[in-house]
């Protein structure tokens, strides 16, 4: 049990497809309690994660979820003073809301970069600077967001520039993060996934691009939600307890660098 009875606030988490909802799994498989907020979260999405997840630790789930679009200061506010309440303190935050277009530069135009950057990166920034309030009050915790190989590599994979430089802007914050809490006992961490099969997929990837991409994955397949929950509970746990300000690739060997 790596995270017992730790309080991790997982965003992105309401599709069982879902990194987030393969992080909230894993993690409630280490005992820890969960806090799922999302845009797409209402009572019927809530209800069948939870029951997921109880099916898979053989235990009702204990689990607060509400409706939270992080592009809002003010919500993602409201949300975390929701999560105190409920469950007393938050130990660790893993940001995994975000959204993708595959578009060529050209094409992007000013309401697609906004839409992009306002949820990929002042979303992030929202969240983040809800939390920290917290964490840093009790001087602990672990922020992990998610960022992507497309900002190390200059996109070209899903997603177009303004994608790319949005995760970008998620691994420079993240680092100025983990200086600056340092001191308060705080880490924050970056996980960058390549290709992982989700509903982000959808719409984004044609099956002959699936096949081209994952051709030249040295481990020849796609990663999966789970793969990267794996990342998520190193960097949210214990385990990690010297390591602040890093970049973690879960990529299958796409980027090596
Ligand atoms: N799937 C991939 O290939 C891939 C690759 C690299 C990086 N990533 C990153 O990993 C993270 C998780 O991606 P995923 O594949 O699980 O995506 P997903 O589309 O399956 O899930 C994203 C979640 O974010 C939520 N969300 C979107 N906008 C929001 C907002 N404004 N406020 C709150 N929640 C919001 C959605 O409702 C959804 O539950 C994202 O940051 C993504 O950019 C994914």
């Amino acid at each position: 049990m790596l995270l017992k009875d730790k309080v991790c606030v997982i965003t992105g988490a309401a599709s069982p497809r879902s990194i987030g909802y393969a992080t909230a799994e894993l993690f409630a498989a280490h005992g820890a309690r969960l806090a799922v907020p999302d845009i797409a979260m209402n009572d019927d999405a809530l209800a069948e994660i939870s029951a997921r997840i109880s099916a898979r630790i053989g235990s009702p789930a204990r689990i607060w979820g509400a409706r939270c679009d992080i592009r809002s200061a003010e919500e993602c506010k409201q949300a975390v003073e929701s999560i105190v309440t409920h469950f007393g303190t938050i130990d660790c935050l893993v940001n995994c809301a975000g959204i993708v277009k595959s578009q060529s530069m050209k094409s992007i135009t000013e309401a697609d970069y906004d839409d992009i950057l306002n949820v990929n990166l002042k979303g992030t920034f929202n969240i983040c600077s809800s939390v920290l309030e917290v964490l840093a009050d009790r001087g602990s915790g672990s922020i992990v967001n998610l960022a992507s190989v497309a900002a190390q590599r200059g996109g070209g994979l899903v997603g177009g520039a303004h994608y790319a430089a949005s995760k970008g802007g998620v691994i420079s914050l993240t680092k100025s993060i983990a200086r600056e809490f340092g001191p308060s006992g705080i880490r924050a961490n970056v996980v960058c996934p390549s290709m992982v099969e989700t509903g982000m997929l959808d719409g984004n990837v044609t099956p002959e691009m699936f096949k081209e991409i994952v051709s030249a994955i040295p481990l020849k397949r796609a990663g999966q939600p789970s793969d990267i929950a794996g990342a998520c509970l190193y960097l949210a746990s214990d385990l990690s307890a010297y390591v602040t300000g890093a970049t973690l690739d879960v990529n299958g060997g796409s980027h090596i660098h």
